[in-house]
């Protein structure tokens, strides 16, 4: 307290007498960047352009170990910054100069670097660690998932923790290289394009890059034994897609879902403007888990997505997140609707594309489907809470607000919103009121009360998405 108090002086001095920043006037860093569900994550006083991960991974004990150097640009005057990472650090450089660092709260990694960071400057940090990720449970839990023959990094909003040091919150977004060596033999996915392999005394590296900006919890790590399929697709996006080679049964109905990745990002970019990035994909490791995620270009598949056959439906909703949620991304993890929302009303197109139901008639049923008393109409979709991020009335109810927008605004205008939303807010971040304020300016059409309706109420709204004519 008494050393606040100093230094608010000296700054107050330094303001009256015109003389240079002192030390004095360099201060801490956030430990959060400001989330409203989630203090902790991310951290104040600098943003990332780079993460340049480079690791060495045993799949037999599950030792992970390298270095991660992060090129940032402070946002104050910093004397000291934080990092969210949950493995055992060892060194950590800024600028080349040893820096002393500690640990706090539960994945706060606290830098203090030997030369205080003038607002503005440039940093390089380079932080060196090691660790067994899937021992290290973090509000108790792991992100980094075990496979008989490897690993995956893959969840939302934590995955990065277990193994690469980060500002890990999506308003905060990087290019990323991503180089891991692994023993021969073994294979290793990331996003993006992959540079090149090399074989040396029995290791492989696979080198990997992502050349647009990528939120944190979009990049991905698996390493495994994989059956590998690359293509172009007719607008030259090269595909790149992984099947584990221990799928069973699962195998062909993977296959024949994610082998439509190139058909179906064309199809989207027909309702969201031209994908938004160099290459596409997805894996499927042979993880127990039953979730999907759109991790960059590489959207992460579990076999339980495939086991009662094809499954195109998912694929569709992975893709689409690749413009709302990857390339146009959230500034704060209450508004995920811009990313579930539109991910499910994509499946909705889908489904009416391939006449299995109309998006008229899904958004009905969902609505018929949930009485009044349901607890499903609890969950408000604009502001779900921290618990019930990806609770069903995210999606759902979620997608139906989207109908319901489309009826008031009609489909010319709609079609419109839903291709000028991604290409104007490209690569950048957004909140729920831009999202509102843009359909507004394109529609002309004041939209408060039915945003209010469908995402802020917790309660099932009195008229259902009605179509025009039909009530
Ligand atoms: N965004 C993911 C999806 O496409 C949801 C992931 C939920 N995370 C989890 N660990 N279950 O639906
Ligand atoms: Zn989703």
């Amino acid at each position: 307290m008494r050393k606040r108090l100093i230094v608010s002086a000296a700054s107050a001095l330094s303001m009256f007498l015109a003389v240079p920043a002192s030390a004095a006037d360099f201060q801490p860093g956030a430990a959060g960047v400001g989330d409203p569900y989630y203090p902790t994550y991310g951290n104040g006083g600098y943003r990332v352009s780079h993460y340049d991960i480079r690791l060495k991974y045993q799949p037999a004990t599950d030792e992970l170990e390298g270095t991660t150097t992060i090129l940032a640009t402070a946002t104050q005057d910093l004397s000291r910054f934080n990092l969210d990472f949950a493995l055992n650090v060892s060194e950590v450089r800024v600028n080349g100069r040893p820096a002393t660092f500690a640990t706090s709260g539960e994945q706060e990694l606290e830098v203090t670097p030997a030369r205080p960071l003038a607002k503005g400057s440039q940093a390089t940090v380079v932080v060196r660690y090691k660790g067994v990720p899937s021992t290290v449970k973090k509000y108790g839990f792991t992100a980094w998932l075990r496979t008989p023959d490897g690993a995956v990094a893959a969840g939302e909003p934590e995955s990065a923790w277990w193994w690469f040091p980060s500002n890990d919150h999506p308003s905060d977004k990087a290019t990323f290289d991503v180089s891991v060596q692994v023993p021969d033999g073994n294979q290793v996915i990331s996003n993006g394009i992959l540079t090149g392999t090399t074989s040396q005394a029995g290791w492989t590296r696979y080198s990997w890059r992502e050349n647009k900006p990528q939120a944190t919890y979009l990049a991905t790590l698996a390493v495994g034994k994989f059956d590998i399929s690359t293509d172009t697709t007719a607008n030259g996006l090269p595909v790149y897609n992984a099947y584990s080679k221990g799928l069973g049964d699962n195998a062909d109905a993977a296959r024949a879902s994610v082998e439509r990745t190139g058909e179906l990002v064309d199809w989207l970019s027909g309702y969201f403007g031209d994908y938004p990035f160099s290459s596409v994909g997805g894996y499927v490791p042979n993880v127990p888990t039953g979730f999907a995620l759109e991790t960059q270009t590489r959207v992460f598949y579990s076999p339980r997505q495939f086991a009662k056959g094809a499954n195109t439906s998912v694929v569709v909703h992975e893709l689409a997140h690749q413009w709302y949620g990857d390339s146009v991304s959230l500034s704060r993890w209450s508004d995920i609707w811009l990313n579930e929302g539109f991910a499910r009303y994509a499946q909705f197109l889908w489904s009416e594309h391939e006449n299995e139901g109309t998006a008229q008639e899904l958004a009905d049923y969902v609505y018929a489907s949930h009485p009044a008393d349901d607890a499903f109409w609890t969950v408000k979709p604009g502001d779900p809470g921290a618990d019930n991020q990806f609770a069903t009335a995210v999606y759902d109810r979620g997608a139906v607000a989207i109908q319901a927008l489309r009826n008031a605004v009609g489909d010319e205008k709609f079609f419109r919103i839903l291709k000028g939303w991604p290409t104007e807010r490209r690569y950048g971040n957004a909140t729920i009121p831009e999202f509102q304020a843009y359909a507004e300016k394109v529609s002309g059409q004041k939209l408060g009360d039915l945003f209010n309706t469908w995402l802020f109420t917790a309660a099932k709204p009195a008229v259902g998405p009605v179509a025009p004519g039909a009530a």
